[in-house]
């Protein structure tokens, strides 16, 4: 067998092993629900085994959206003792249980994608028929409880809803928030090395929050003018944009289309509002502090996300892909999430430094669109250098490729059958 057909066998296998029935666990142990942005690059991975089940996996995960739209940022479909906050900490009532938060939405750009590559077209027809509402509904929310004044960005309340959890561009945001006062115990660290995991105030900051949308009863105006965590993620704002111009599209192609006109104006401002955070010194987009509306400087790989939403310019691009090209040389496996010469860099701890194969391939793919062909090869190279040498892991260390954090990881096999193998 060769090295690529061994590598398919083994992240077939991750896939099947991580299903619990219709939805893939991220991975056993650590994360024992269905996660919203890792349910949708885990479905590109099924589509190379069966293509139904990759629908399921969308199916599945609407189940947990609430009435208001929102797709919730872990769907319980079973509790778990592996995991804290479980389904008792968050106060939604409902079944499935659900958290009260969201993640970055790429779910309408792996529907459109799978749609486009399935091989069952009447299979793809019907489901994308049956999706569709749900996604618009989905984006809706976001414009209309996450951009109250029509800013043209959405707002992010909590570190998890950029689902770059742990990254330093947070750190003094996340000071801000009040220390939970309560007592509980993490389970995370029953599972990983603490020196890869968040640290014990940043945790305590996190459970604050949790019980802070829990007492304002989730209510959107007051969480808007209230949270103390409330940031302008640049990349869950590219993937929107990147998702809002593909339900555009998705809905020329079923039977009966809808009217879009608020996800369209919604997205005409998105292009320009995020290019105001471009940083012409970094050569990369910076994410914003909302309560002293200004830019957090430190480089993260979410600051090259607007190639993917098609939002930079030219020129913008140029200077990204070569910027792309030096991150590389600092740390060659894969692109790292915080510049390697960042004072916050860490090559291991989570999203301090790590590559992770799924933003690698983001990015990629929006390198490929500005006619950088070879930049985004040479990332696809790195990345796949990193599963010869280490497998499946949640996310490697960049310099030297190592894998870290859990491992058997689904979003990692499935970008791998998409994009490397
Ligand atoms: C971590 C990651 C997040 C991911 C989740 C499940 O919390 O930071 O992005 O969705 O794990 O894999």
């Amino acid at each position: 067998m060769s090295q690529t057909e061994h590598l398919i066998t083994e992240a077939k296998k991750v896939l099947r092993d991580n299903d619990l029935g219709g939805y893939t666990v991220p991975t056993k142990g650590l994360y024992p629900f269905q996660w919203n942005w890792d349910a949708g690059i885990t479905a590109l991975g099924w589509l190379y085994i069966d293509e139904r089940r990759a629908w399921t996996e969308f199916e599945m995960l609407f189940e947990g959206q609430w009435k208001n739209g929102m797709v919730p940022h872990v769907v319980f479909h079973q509790d778990s003792d592996d995991y804290f906050p479980g389904p008792d900490q968050w106060g939604v009532k409902g079944t499935p249980s659900t958290t009260s938060i969201s993640q970055p939405p790429l779910l309408s750009t792996m529907i459109r994608i799978i749609y486009e590559q399935s091989m069952d077209k009447e299979l793809a027809k019907t489901k994308l028929n049956e999706l569709l509402p749900k996604l618009i509904q989905y984006h809706e929310w976001w414009y209309r409880e996450r951009d109250p004044e029509s800013t043209g960005l959405v707002s992010s309340y909590h570190p998890w809803e950029s689902g770059m959890d742990n990254s330093p561009a947070w750190d003094d945001v996340l000071a801000r928030v009040p220390q939970v006062q309560r007592s509980y115990q993490r389970r995370d660290l029953n599972h990983v090395d603490s020196d890869q995991r968040p640290l014990k105030e940043q945790y305590d900051r996190y459970i604050y929050l949790v019980d802070f949308f829990r007492d304002n009863e989730f209510d959107y105006q007051k969480i808007y003018d209230n949270c103390p965590f409330h940031i302008k993620d640049i990349s869950l704002n590219a993937v929107l944009q990147r998702g809002t111009k593909d339900i555009i599209y998705l809905n020329t192609l079923v039977s009966e289309s809808y009217d879009l006109e608020g996800l369209e104006k919604a997205s005409s401002k998105a292009d320009a509002a995020l290019n105001a955070l471009w940083d012409q010194d970094k050569r990369v987009f910076l994410n914003k502090d909302n309560a002293l509306n200004k830019s957090i400087g430190i480089r993260t790989s979410g600051g090259f996300m607007p190639l993917y939403s098609h939002s930079a310019t030219v020129e913008q691009a140029k200077m990204m892909a070569d910027e792309v090209k030096k991150w590389l040389v600092l740390g060659p496996k894969g692109l790292a999430s915080t510049h390697p010469l960042e004072e916050s860099f860490d090559s291991k701890r989570y999203w301090r430094g790590p590559s992770w194969l799924h933003i690698n391939w983001m990015i990629a793919d929006g390198l490929k669109h500005y006619g950088h062909d070879d930049v985004a090869e040479e990332l696809r190279l790195a990345s796949r250098s990193i599963i010869d040498q280490s497998g499946y892991w949640e996310y490697f260390d960049p310099i030297t490729g190592e894998g870290c954090g859990g491992s058997d990881f689904s979003w990692t096999a499935a970008i791998a059958l998409h994009w490397l193998l």
